[in-house]
């Protein structure tokens, strides 16, 4: 292969680009399947996808065919006019939860913007605007968003936070009646908390809020920008719960890297937002619509809910066989392929963990406070995930030792 001298655009990068990323100080260059390539041609086991974004493995074939064949046909009409995929995206994504409608955007955050709006809008007549919000949860970095998202460390320095948003602990039902009142018009949560540190929601919980929400009529809006589109094994992580949102927002897994969002909400709602209510001038273009329609397509046609659910499993076997032998691995969590380890104090996964993996091969994430966040795309093979907790217990030992000799 072509080796290109990239020396210049680390320059580049720290000269012009913006500093708000905390950076892994790597540059990626090629992505196939399960692997991506650095610059330096070293490959790895990408068990992050983006962050739960390339869910069928880069460069997909058929989603790449898919946008390749529109981008020479038309990528953008703006939404006064209709454009084919678009209603046809809407359809599918409807068909696979509830009755109603979509409105797409282009990222979590918008769709999360839209959600919040939507229920501001429904309530607006009866006085009602304010939304019970989760602790630990993570909305997006939109003004909305950010008030909504319920970790302090990210909203610090943006305050005044946008009001309208009251902050309960997760999965405590009583600490949702005591936050309601007069003004409440809706509970937004993540039927799995991502960014929290891969927390699901109690099952009982999600029904009981659902009676609550259905006893004070005031909607019940879930965040599956992370946690939909598959990754749990069902299609959206709500149907593992047995009970339906209001509406719901999704991102990334959507167009497996084609930024594309979008929000769906009941059809006893479709009325709420009417003509000149709420736009996006990307939302649902051609390009972005005919790429995620592949995603559902190939989701079906290589039965990737029935893999996750499989990987799934095996994959948590794996690392509960890796915990008995390493009392720092405090919990391992999964739903389907949303998978994380909490580790005790003495591994930092942020600081220490994740670049050993790294160097050793494999690129993982973090989450909440100090919890591995393992994100293998849906088509994963069994293969792969014993190549990739090879290389986590590699490290733990190497970790160990370390620990041993220092003491
Ligand atoms: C649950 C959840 N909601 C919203 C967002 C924000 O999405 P975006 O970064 O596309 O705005 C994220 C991103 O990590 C997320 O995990």
């Amino acid at each position: 292969m072509e080796t290109k001298d990239y020396s210049q655009i680390f320059e580049l990068q720290n000269k012009y680009v913006m500093n708000t990323y905390v950076s892994t100080g790597l540059m990626l260059v090629r992505g196939k399947g399960v692997n991506v390539w650095d610059s330096n041609g070293k490959s790895y086991i990408d068990f992050a996808c983006g962050i739960s974004v390339s869910n069928l493995g880069h460069c997909h074939p058929a989603v790449t065919n898919a946008v390749k064949k529109q981008l020479s046909t038309l990528v953008h009409v703006s939404n006064l006019f209709y454009n084919e995929y678009q209603p046809r995206l809407a359809e599918k994504l409807i068909r696979h939860g509830f009755d109603g409608q979509a409105f797409f955007c282009n990222s979590g955050a918008e769709a999360n913007e839209g959600l919040i709006k939507f229920a501001r809008k429904w309530g607006f007549e009866s006085g009602r605007h304010e939304i019970i919000v989760m602790e630990e949860s993570f909305h997006g970095r939109t003004l909305a968003t950010l008030a909504a998202t319920g970790r302090e460390k990210y909203r610090h320095g943006f305050q005044p936070d946008m009001p309208g948003f009251v902050h309960v602990p997760f999965n405590d039902l009583e600490a949702v009646k005591k936050a309601y009142n007069s003004k409440t018009v809706a509970i937004l949560l993540e039927p799995v908390q991502g960014e929290g540190g891969i927390i699901a929601s109690n099952a009982e919980y999600l029904r009981k809020i659902r009676e609550f929400c259905d006893e004070k009529n005031i909607l019940l809006l879930f965040d599956e920008v992370q946690c939909g589109m598959g990754r749990t094994g069902f299609f959206y992580a709500y149907q593992g719960y047995g009970i339906e949102p209001d509406g719901l927002s999704l991102a990334k897994a959507l167009g497996n890297g084609i930024p594309i969002g979008a929000f769906l909400v009941k059809r006893k709602y479709e009325k709420v937002l009417t003509p000149g209510t709420h736009a996006s001038t990307f939302g649902g273009t051609p390009l972005a619509c005919a790429g995620a329609l592949a995603v559902i397509d190939t989701i079906h046609n290589e039965n990737l809910l029935a893999n996750c659910v499989k990987q799934g499993h095996f994959l948590v076997e794996q690392l509960e066989k890796l915990k008995k032998k390493y009392p720092c691995m405090l919990e391992v969590r999964g739903k389907g392929l949303l998978a994380g380890v909490l580790f005790d104090d003495s591994v930092k996964v942020g600081a220490k963990l994740l670049p050993l993996l790294r160097e050793h091969g494999l690129i993982a994430l973090p989450a909440g406070e100090n919890v591995l966040r393992l994100l293998p795309p849906l088509n994963v093979k069994e293969r792969e995930i014993k190549a990739a907790v090879k290389i986590i217990a590699e490290c733990l030992a190497i970790l160990a030792a370390a620990k041993q000799a220092a003491t």
